[in-house]
């Protein structure tokens, strides 16, 4: 099965602290492999902008090495590199001065679409929107990407929302939440919506209860600092754990259009109860067989941070009323998996009495690893001796299903570049969707602060605390092991 790469127009990017961690990991790497794949025409150019005192051939480097280190051999092919390399330029700027930015202004080309990735700290946006502006670059042809954290708290996203849109129209604005980029996230809504089979059923009638896990193995690394400030509440939740929720409990949009489906996201954030704090289990992981503890990682002798949540969330509509969506996030897991679970409910009645076999139907979506779709269902279980009931999954994983193609998942990141070049938001945060976030989540922070909450210890390597467990036997049900 072929896929069918049509290219897009020949554009200028700049990449704002184009020498960064995540232009290095992930942003030159995407455009590389997109260029390879022949979706990047070669007439584009991409321009590094950044403090350090680099020259082009330098910076050409720093992307030869990213390439290495982050691409696979197999795309590794040497004139596709070079000629790759030969269209990146490099500036040296000062988001807060004059420095660079009348020779940025001359590399633009007038004939092409300009896009400007702001992979800097949000501190930095209102300077960079406000150069662009002066220095004749904001036209109605420029786009911007930024990146989370978008905002700490309500008041500070709404800042960011205002001091961009002194300068850039909403529709020029690409919030980034790399989950949406995910392909399986969008499968999750090429499920719902491309088939007959689930939507009479995903209600409250039909369904029990939703769990969405996002387990990792790593823990807070190099990041310490940032982290500490936010934990996993704003760092996981507030973004990706909420676009997943709200693309599983939305209402079907009218179209595929950006506006379409961030209106009906919107709706499902502001529909969501605020939390208890019976509803809630934060985290904290302990050193483990030679791994360092939380506070080791982040050069603490007393931080109350969560590196672990577990939350169960109520969707009040009439979709979802009595359908529990339960939430968890945390570092240090047993294992990395990412996935969402749907569990129906029990066939009212059982014609063959009460049966071991007899489990509820659940539709497994599973973002990482192994990105596929599992659905259980009981069936009989094969030869005689009477009608045994057994629970099977018809599994579907993409790499099985879609050949070798679907060993070559595309990265989030180089499908999200490639919407701000086409000039697609669907999969973007708009801004009151974030602000909207953000609303909800405040609360729940600031009832920590005020109860002088600490996070429960669990061990690395665990499925995150006991008590996590017990926000779930309560209500009679269990969490799905956290298993690769
Ligand atoms: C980032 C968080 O947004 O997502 C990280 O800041 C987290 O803390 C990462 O590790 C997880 O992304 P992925 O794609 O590896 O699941």
């Amino acid at each position: 099965m072929a896929s069918r790469i049509i290219p897009v127009d020949p554009f200028d990017l700049v990449i704002f602290g184009g020498t960064g961690d995540l232009a290095r990991r992930k942003i030159l790497p995407a455009l590389y492999r997109r260029f390879w794949a022949g979706q990047i025409p070669p007439e584009v150019a991409i321009i590094g902008a950044a403090r350090s005192d680099l020259d082009d051939a330098q910076y050409r480097a720093f992307a030869r090495e990213a390439i290495e280190e982050f691409v696979s051999e197999v795309k590794r092919v040497p004139a596709t590199v070079e000629a790759f390399l030969g269209r990146l330029r490099y500036v040296v700027i000062d988001a807060r001065g004059e420095t660079g930015w009348a020779e940025l202004s001359r590399l633009m080309r007038a004939d092409v679409d300009h896009a400007f990735y702001f992979s800097v700290g949000p501190s930095l946006f209102g300077d960079l929107a406000q150069r662009l502006r002066d220095n004749g670059m904001a036209g109605p042809e420029a786009r911007i990407v930024v990146e989370k954290p978008f905002g700490h708290d309500l008041a500070s996203a709404r800042a960011l929302n205002r001091t961009l849109a002194q300068h850039f129209d909403e529709a020029q604005i690409y919030r980034i939440d790399h989950y949406l980029g995910k392909e399986t996230v969008q499968n999750l809504m090429a499920i719902r919506f491309g088939n007959m089979l689930f939507e009479p059923l995903w209600n409250a009638q039909y369904i029990d209860h939703i769990q969405i896990t996002v387990a990792e193995t790593v823990g807070v690394g190099g990041r310490g600092p940032y982290y500490d400030r936010s934990g996993a509440m704003r760092d996981m939740v507030q973004n990706h754990m909420m676009q997943l929720l709200c693309l599983i409990a939305m209402e079907p949009p009218s179209h595929f259009d950006p506006d379409a489906v961030r209106d009906e996201k919107l709706k499902v954030i502001r529909a969501l109860d605020a939390l208890g704090p019976e509803d809630i289990v934060r985290g904290q992981y302990c050193a483990d067989d030679g791994v360092p503890g939380y506070l080791t990682d982040v050069d603490s002798r007393d931080s109350t941070t969560e590196s672990f949540v577990a939350l169960r969330l109520a969707v009040s509509n009439w979709r979802w009323k009595g359908t529990p969506f339960y939430l968890r996030t945390g570092k240090r897991m047993r294992a990395r998996t990412s996935e969402i679970a749907i569990t129906f409910k029990e066939p009212p009645h059982s014609i063959f009495g009460v049966q071991k076999g007899q489990a509820p139907n659940v539709l497994v979506i599973k973002l990482q690893p192994n990105e596929g779709i599992t659905l259980n269902v009981t069936i009989k279980e094969p030869g005689p001796g009477g009608m045994r009931l057994i629970e099977v999954p018809l599994d579907m994983s993409f790499a099985e299903a879609l050949g070798p193609e679907a060993q070559d998942i595309p990265d989030a990141y180089e499908r999200l570049i490639m919407d701000v070049i086409r000039g697609n938001q669907t999969l973007f945060m708009r801004g009151d969707e974030v602000e909207a976030a953000w609303a909800w989540t405040d609360p729940i922070i600031a009832g920590w602060e005020a109860r002088e909450d600490r996070p429960r210890p669990y061990d690395a390597g665990s499925s995150g605390p006991e008590d996590s467990l017990m926000l779930m036997h309560r209500d009679g049900r269990r969490w799905r092991e956290v298993r690769p």
